[in-house]
Parts: structure tokens; C-alpha cells; sequence
């Protein structure tokens, strides 16, 4: 008998299933009921006394609920007497809203932090964070995997000897630079304009570095809208780059994503299972790559 248990909350369980099938296990029992007026009443119906109690859960859409579904079971499971609670968090929806971007505005990555730590998790496990000070939010340990290796991987099984790595922003030139050291490619860095009166909007606005006659491949955190890898793609095209490869750990494809990444001049996606995606977010170009090993690593090594 494991004294780890495992649950997994309503938004990723073809992932919670992998990763239990990996540690040889099954999920524990929980119901997810809701009242008529859509309030969340989770039921656990294992014994956890004295057990580490781990729950994966990701922030993706409907990400309020998912967040209340977390915060939620994780008290349900304090109140069973566990020995610890480790929480999973495959995207951490509101990352993106980490600092002050104008007065006014919360941190609201800060405060999921908090809710976290409310509820009484003991330890986090997050992957590829927007940004790594986001782990200084918690008081709590936190252990940020990241799947650059896993998506480096499916890269190396084309011909990439002419290849460039890509930072579409300049927040993401830390991220750029270790798929380059990676896969053994240079660098280049795009400045991206975001414009704060428009959500979800931004410009690629340009190239510092050399892509010409090379295969471009970009990579970012999260795909949403798909506006900026959409965009530096096809301003990568212009600067004479001879084809295009996205990869993010992160898709999100929100709102109109999936139509403009179909008509991009983008060869393949590729993305990890971080977030549940239904048939209706996958495209032709799209390739979804599994994190269920590097997750059932990390827990494997909290719980050994
Ligand atoms: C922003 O700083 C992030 O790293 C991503 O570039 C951004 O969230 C992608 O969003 P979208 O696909 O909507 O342009």
C-alpha cells in the first residue's frame, strides 16, 4: 500500500490518468458535485490519515473554477488529517499577470499564491512558469519543472542544421537561449509592442539578429490568442526565413487562435499536454507532446 494518493481535479485528467498510470497507481475518489447554482461542494472518499495527498489540477479555462475546485479540495483534504498536500499545477492560469502593469491593476499571481497556501498545501510542483521570480510568491516550496527539454526533443527529429531559435520578446530571451544551448543553434531576440488599452493585442515589432535562409523556430510560454507567434512568424517570413516552428508549453489557443495558427505561415506546432485540449483546439499543424513523465518525476522525488 502507497501512502501517497493521488487526485485529480475536473481540468486535465487525461493527464492526472497518465501520470498515475506512470507511478503505477489509481486516482483517488473525489466527487466534484455542484449545486444548482453552480457553487462546488468536493467530496474526498479515501482515508488520508497520515498520507501525502497530491493534487493536479491545471489553471486553464474555465480557470476560476478550476482555481476554486483546488483551493476547495485542498481544504476538504486538511480536514482529513494528511501528512502533507502537494499541489500540481501544470499551467498556472493569471501567471501572466505578475507585476503592476499600470496603477490600479492587481498581482494577481500573487494572490492565487496565497489562495494556495490558504488552503494549506504544503508544495507546489508548477511547470514553465511566464516568470521564474513568480516562485517567489509562495512562502511555500515550489518546484518549477520545465518541459524545454521534452519539446527540444521533438524538434531534434527534423533537420534543424540551418536553424535559429527565436525569442518573441524580450521577456522570453532566458527561455530562447536555453532551447539554443539545447539544440546547439544561435539566437535572435524580436521586440513585441503590447498595447495596455487592448487586451490580448500586441506587434511584432523587430528583428535583432540575422533569419534569413534559416528555419526560425520560436519559442514561448503560452500560445492565447495566438497573436504573437501568428505575427512574428509571418514577420520572420518577410526577413527571409525559410520556414517557421512554434514551440510553447503552454496552448491556450483562446478566442480565435486555432483559425489564424491554420492560416500561419507555420509548419508545426508544438505543445505539451499542460492543458486539456478538446477537438475543437486541435489543428492540422498542431503536435501535443506529454509532460506525464517529467510530472510523475517530480512527484516521485517529493514523495520518495
Ligand atoms: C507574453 O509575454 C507571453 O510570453 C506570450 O508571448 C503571450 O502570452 C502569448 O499570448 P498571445 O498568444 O495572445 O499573443
Amino acid at each position: 500500500m502507497k501512502d501517497f494518493i493521488l487526485y485529480s481535479g475536473s481540468s486535465n485528467l487525461p493527464l492526472a490518468h497518465e501520470v498515475a498510470k506512470l507511478m503505477n497507481i489509481t486516482l483517488g475518489k473525489v466527487d466534484l458535485e455542484r449545486f444548482a447554482d453552480g457553487e462546488l461542494r468536493p467530496w474526498i472518499q479515501d482515508d488520508l490519515r497520515d498520507k501525502t495527498v497530491i493534487v493536479l489540477e491545471s489553471f486553464s479555462y474555465p480557470m476560476d473554477e478550476h482555481i476554486m475546485e483546488m483551493v476547495l479540495m485542498g481544504d476538504a483534504i486538511r480536514r482529513c488529517a494528511p501528512k502533507r498536500v502537494i499541489g500540481v499545477i501544470p499551467y498556472l492560469g493569471y501567471a501572466r499577470q505578475d507585476k503592476l502593469h499600470r496603477a490600479g491593476e492587481p498581482i494577481s499571481a500573487r494572490v492565487i499564491a496565497k489562495f494556495l497556501e490558504v488552503s494549506e498545501f504544503h508544495e507546489i510542483i508548477g511547470v514553465d512558469l511566464h516568470n521564474d521570480a513568480i516562485v517567489g510568491f509562495f512562502e511555500i516550496p515550489f518546484t518549477h519543472v520545465s518541459a524545454l527539454e521534452t519539446l527540444a526533443n521533438q524538434v531534434k527529429k527534423r533537420d534543424i542544421s540551418n536553424g535559429v531559435v527565436i525569442a518573441p520578446d524580450v521577456g522570453g530571451v532566458k527561455r530562447a537561449r536555453n532551447l539554443a544551448f539545447l539544440l546547439d543553434l544561435p539566437m535572435v531576440v524580436m521586440e513585441k509592442r503590447r498595447f495596455l488599452d487592448k487586451h490580448d493585442t500586441s506587434e511584432a515589432y523587430q528583428i535583432i539578429g540575422d533569419v534569413r535562409d534559416k528555419t526560425a523556430i520560436i519559442i514561448d510560454d503560452i500560445i492565447s490568442t495566438g497573436g504573437t507567434i501568428v505575427q512574428a512568424a509571418a514577420s520572420l517570413r518577410e526577413a527571409g526565413a525559410t520556414g517557421v516552428i512554434a514551440l510553447a508549453t503552454h496552448g491556450v489557443f483562446a478566442g480565435e487562435a486555432v483559425e489564424k495558427l491554420t492560416h500561419a505561415p507555420i509548419e508545426e506546432v508544438i505543445c505539451t499536454n499542460s492543458i486539456h485540449l478538446n477537438g475543437d483546439k486541435k489543428f492540422a499543424s498542431l503536435k501535443v507532446v506529454s509532460i506525464a513523465p517529467l510530472l510523475a518525476d517530480a512527484i516521485s522525488t517529493l514523495v520518495r
